[in-house]
């Protein structure tokens, strides 16, 4: 792959698509074998004092049921990770730095460590340089902030709050976070509105400079119940399952070392075929939600987010039958 803005606008305009899904299915078998690892997703809380105009857990919106999980919920989730063997757990919540102090987080990340042996990723949001360096000392691995875009004036218009001057906020902290000896992982939303097809092929040239550990990318999917969402503008980039596998297939080719997940958000635009497409053409991590079940429908990032497989035996069945179609094993790590 030519690491050239042109040749890589052309990948993403090119009328058929899959000679780019060949090519990245077979640097995903060069560069990262048969395996694909699987992350359990424990979704910690949705009370999230950000107010971010796409995201159905902003904090003006006032439909969702709100709650936070217990330090013990978690660590049930995550022996759950260990008896499905995993390997790592993601703690994801909304942006709350007075919930999840740094203390508490700290304690957490300690007990999964001891207690389930789990690997430990964080994704807690825009936090401050002392309270990621304490969770990387208590034994937290990997940390996940998407930038969303890397087009500044977009980004401060969906991010209220968002510093009006400078650099991407988001960009100076996956330094930082490398700086402090963490795993970095970052990636985009596809389609959102007044995105162009420029920025996107910006982000992915993005994602080589920054040499991401792992790439999440995702449909941009409205909801009705935040600002963007009710109020549709178009959008240069399409939000299709199409155009997010040539993104997994650019992010594989341009970053072959890197861990990119199948997402849930692809799976929700496509239930029955999102996942095993993401997985054929660069992606070798799926996330299944380990959420407890009475809080999971709570996390509602966008409308009719699929519950990316419940972990029950019937559901992992169906993971393994996907991967055993395409060549793939589960592998621990
Ligand atoms: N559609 C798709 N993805 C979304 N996210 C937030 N809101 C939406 C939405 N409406 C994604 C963001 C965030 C991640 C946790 O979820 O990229 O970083």
């Amino acid at each position: 792959m030519d690491p050239t803005p042109q040749a890589i606008r052309a990948a993403l305009t090119a009328p058929d698509p899959e000679p780019l899904f060949a090519e990245a299915r077979a640097e995903r078998f060069r560069s990262k074998g048969n395996g694909v690892f699987l992350r359990g997703l424990i979704e910690l809380s949705n009370r999230c004092l950000r107010d971010c105009l796409y995201c159905g857990m902003r904090r003006s919106n006032p439909h969702p049921r709100r709650y936070a999980l217990s330090d013990d919920d978690v660590l049930a989730s995550a022996r759950l990770a260990r008896d499905l063997g995993f390997g790592t757990v993601v703690l994801q919540a909304g942006e709350n730095a007075a919930l999840w102090t740094r203390q508490r987080v700290s304690t957490l990340v300690r007990r999964i460590r001891s207690e389930t042996g789990q690997r430990v990723t964080l994704s807690l949001g825009e936090r401050a340089e002392a309270d990621t360096a304490a969770w990387r000392e208590a034994g937290a691995e990997r940390y996940l902030l998407r930038f969303e875009t890397s087009d500044l004036s977009l980004f401060r218009a969906i991010h209220p709050g968002a510093p009006a001057e400078g650099p991407h906020p988001r960009i100076g902290m996956l330094r930082r976070l490398r700086a402090q000896g963490y795993e970095i992982g970052s990636g985009i939303m596809l389609g959102i509105p007044g995105q162009t097809l420029d920025s996107v092929v910006r982000d992915l040239l993005l994602f080589r400079e920054l040499h991401l550990d792992m790439i999440g990318l995702g449909p941009y999917l409205a909801d009705p119940q935040t600002p963007l969402g009710a109020d549709p503008a178009p959008s240069e980039v399409p939000v299709s399952v199409g155009f997010t596998c040539r993104c997994y297939a650019l992010a594989r080719l341009l970053c072959p070392w890197a861990n990119i997940p199948s997402t849930t958000a692809l799976s929700t635009l496509d239930p029955a075929e999102g996942r095993i497409r993401g997985l054929s053409s660069g992606a070798n991590v799926f996330m299944p939600n380990l959420t407890p079940d009475a809080c999971r429908a709570d996390y509602r990032i966008y409308p009719g987010k699929i519950c990316a497989v419940a972990p029950q035996a019937d559901s992992m069945e169906a993971l393994r039958a996907d991967f055993a179609a395409l060549g793939l094993v589960q592998c621990e790590g």
